[in-house]
């Protein structure tokens, strides 16, 4: 694999590999790879020929106090992970300016009024923090395809609107939520959980899972939420939303919706924010 530090490195890695007949397809993350993110990897190589992942934690995204600086950075580790997948190139900026040089114009984008909805309305200016630096990656890598994971649903869904505006080329492709045996989607914050806690945070895949049944049994939606938010009281996760979308994310707010869905839910357990979700 090779490692790009600078962008200048990049660049050149870049002009060589576009010698190379076949797709390009990007996965970007913040690092602390687990095999949520290798199933990306995984995709990525059944869909193209060359593959380059980026590892940056991106300080837009991230609050004043939210946990920016405690992040997990296991730089190490993940570049053995990424070459024991046989990704092709890896994007590891030294600092935030290879990303964001102080030289160039930063275009911010603004992730809309759906950014303000579910994880937006918790984290405010997440989103755009989210999608400017991911319009700044397509633009410096320039991807046939670039990976999201269904776990973040609502960023895959905010950064398919967002490349439909400014990188009509681009395909994009949604991965399945991997999840570990208890049913917990792995994700870099589960480091935050003591064992106790992961136990409790199993509750949560319980409780959309039977929501999605309950719903297919025709219980009326209010009592669902109602119940699903009751539940996960009771187990110590304190919701901050639990809702049931469709697949673009408009509301839905009874029984009778035939199209596909899902059930959305972040919680909290002590200081650790978790999301999940099921589409059915
Ligand atoms: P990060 O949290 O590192 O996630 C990188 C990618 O891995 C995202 O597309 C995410 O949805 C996916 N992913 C994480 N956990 C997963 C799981 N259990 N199953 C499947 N996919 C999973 O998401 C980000 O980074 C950042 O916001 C980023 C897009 C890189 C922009 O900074």
């Amino acid at each position: 694999m090779i490692i790009a530090r600078t962008r200048k490195d990049l660049n050149k890695t870049l002009q060589r590999f576009s010698q190379k007949p076949g797709k390009l397809a990007l996965i970007p993350t913040m690092g602390n790879l687990h095999d949520g993110h290798l199933s990306l990897i995984r995709l990525a190589k059944l869909n193209a020929v060359k593959t380059i992942a980026t590892i940056f934690v991106n300080p837009l995204q991230f609050g004043k106090n939210e946990d920016y600086s405690k992040y997990p950075r296991t730089e190490k580790v993940d570049i053995q992970k990424l070459t024991k997948e046989k990704c092709d190139i890896l994007f590891i900026p030294t600092d935030k300016n290879e990303v964001f040089p102080e030289n160039e114009n930063l275009k911010k984008i603004e992730s809309g009024k759906l950014g303000d909805e579910l994880c937006g309305k918790i984290r405010p200016g997440h989103f755009n923090g989210v999608l400017t630096v991911v319009n700044k990656i397509f633009e410096i890598i320039k991807p046939d395809i670039a990976i999201f994971g269904a776990k973040d649903y609502q960023q895959q869904i905010l950064i398919k609107q967002m490349a439909e505006n400014l990188h009509p080329s681009l395909s994009l492709l949604k991965a399945p939520i991997i999840r570990s045996k208890n049913g917990v989607a792995l994700s870099s914050r589960n480091n935050y959980l003591s064992e106790k806690e992961i136990k409790l945070a199993s509750n949560l895949f319980k409780c959309l899972e039977n929501s999605v049944s309950s719903y297919k049994k025709n219980i009326r939606l209010c009592e669902i939420i109602e119940n699903a938010k009751k539940f996960l009281i009771s187990k110590n996760l304190d919701p901050d939303y639990f809702e049931l979308r469709d697949s673009k994310l408009n509301s839905i707010k009874d029984n009778n919706f035939n199209g596909k869905k899902i059930f959305l839910s972040s919680v909290k357990i002590n200081n650790t924010r978790l999301i999940d979700n099921i589409e059915f």
